[in-house]
């Protein structure tokens, strides 16, 4: 019996199995609006067999976003595409999931096959980056912030509550706040990033007040039935992980009280000089700790598509769900191989409907 394609139930949602596919950024929205692009890759994936499905960062304010082809959920109009995308996920089986996001320092920037850098200021896509401080991400993201107000902060999580309500009304059912990878939140909780001297800023409790309180606005509109979640770099690899992690952990309790529901463990990015030690699975045991230590469910990423790997990481306890981001661009399918490879008799989706009989066959699936 597969650990990995047991179902998981949190608050009132089931996911058909431990497999999701965390969001990734397309690069082929149009003002934020969804394109065709969105429904037909998001659904691929779904059909595939993926148990959740989280919808890339996708801006809760125009200058929230990484790109200027980013997706967004800053006004209702937004929200007839969104809700094409959330339905085509749950056709294909899946819970559609979305993350949420402000780019903070890091927006405005071109798309990876565009250089991955900002946009020069007499470009007509160019527009204003804050954070916390003004101080520049650096290397290719090396524009200058605009510090940013107590209005802008009061702004900023208006714009994710506002959002939020927008998901929701598209039908999405796993809310992520993206709270990781250096872009806004992550940044005022960095002290490669958060300087202040106000009550966002100095220990902890002040570089974690905004991912607090953000999460806290947000959960007054998201039900209580569904899940709320985040996405949250709990170390930098920055050579001081231990005290990082310390922290990140007494904030992710916090949020657990706060009405977190499920934590994805993730990295930082807040320095271009992190020494991150890539290899397979190797954020599993800060999962786990993670998972212990602040006792909330958690997944994580990074590496983890090998089937023995992405086992493990259920059947010995490091995490609740595992994240496949690239496996699935290479093969929206990817669960049969998981399945094949774990010796799965009889996955329980047979989409899509037209090819399903052979790809049980050509990846080796018997079907009983
Ligand atoms: C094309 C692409 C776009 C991504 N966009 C996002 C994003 O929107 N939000 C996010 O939190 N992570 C993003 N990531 C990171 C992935 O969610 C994931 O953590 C990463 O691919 C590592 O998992 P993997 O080894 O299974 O691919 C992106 C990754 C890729 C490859």
């Amino acid at each position: 019996m597969s650990a990995l394609f047991t179902p998981y139930k949190l608050k009132d949602i089931t996911l058909r199995n431990r497999i999701a596919v965390p969001p990734m950024c397309q690069y082929s929205a149009k003002d934020g609006f969804v394109t065709d692009w969105h429904e037909t890759h998001y659904a691929g994936m779904a059909r595939g067999g993926a148990g959740l499905v989280i919808v890339e960062a996708t801006g809760v304010s125009p200058d929230g976003r990484i790109s200027p082809d980013c997706t967004g959920l800053w006004s209702d109009a937004h929200i007839t595409g969104m809700a094409k995308v959330a339905a085509a996920i749950k056709a294909g089986g899946a819970v559609a999931g979305i993350q949420l996001a402000h780019a903070g320092r890091k927006a405005n920037a071109n798309c990876p096959w565009g250089g991955d850098d900002h946009i020069a200021l007499d470009d007509p896509r160019y527009w204003e980056i804050i954070s916390p401080s003004p101080i520049a991400f650096g290397g290719g993201l090396s524009r200058v912030p605009r510090e940013m107000t107590l209005e802008d902060i009061a702004r900023v999580k208006a714009d994710f509550v506002a959002a939020a309500r927008r998901a929701l009304e598209a039908g999405f059912e796993w809310l992520e706040l993206h709270f990781a990878h250096g872009y806004l939140a992550q940044s005022f909780f960095s002290i490669h990033a958060n300087q202040r001297s106000d009550a966002y800023g100095g220990d902890a409790a002040g570089r974690g007040r905004f991912l607090q309180e953000t999460l806290a606005a947000v959960r007054e509109v998201w039900p209580e039935r569904l899940p709320l979640t985040a996405r949250f770099g709990v170390l930098e690899f920055d050579g001081r992980d231990e005290e990082t992690l310390a922290e990140a952990i007494g904030l992710t309790r916090q949020m657990r009280e706060g009405g977190l529901d499920f934590l994805s463990v993730s990295i930082g990015f807040s320095t271009p000089d992190a020494q991150v030690p890539w290899g397979p699975a190797f954020m599993g045991p800060y999962a786990k700790r993670v998972r212990e230590e602040a006792g909330i469910p958690v997944a994580t990423a990074w590496g983890f598509d090998a089937p023995d790997d992405a086992e493990r990481a259920i059947a010995e306890g490091q995490m609740d769900v595992v994240m496949i981001g690239r496996a699935f661009l290479a093969n929206p399918h990817y669960p049969y191989v998981l399945a094949q490879k774990l010796g799965v008799a009889k996955p329980d989706w047979v989409l899509p409907t037209p090819y399903a009989h052979w790809l049980e066959r050509y990846h080796g699936v018997a079907k009983g």
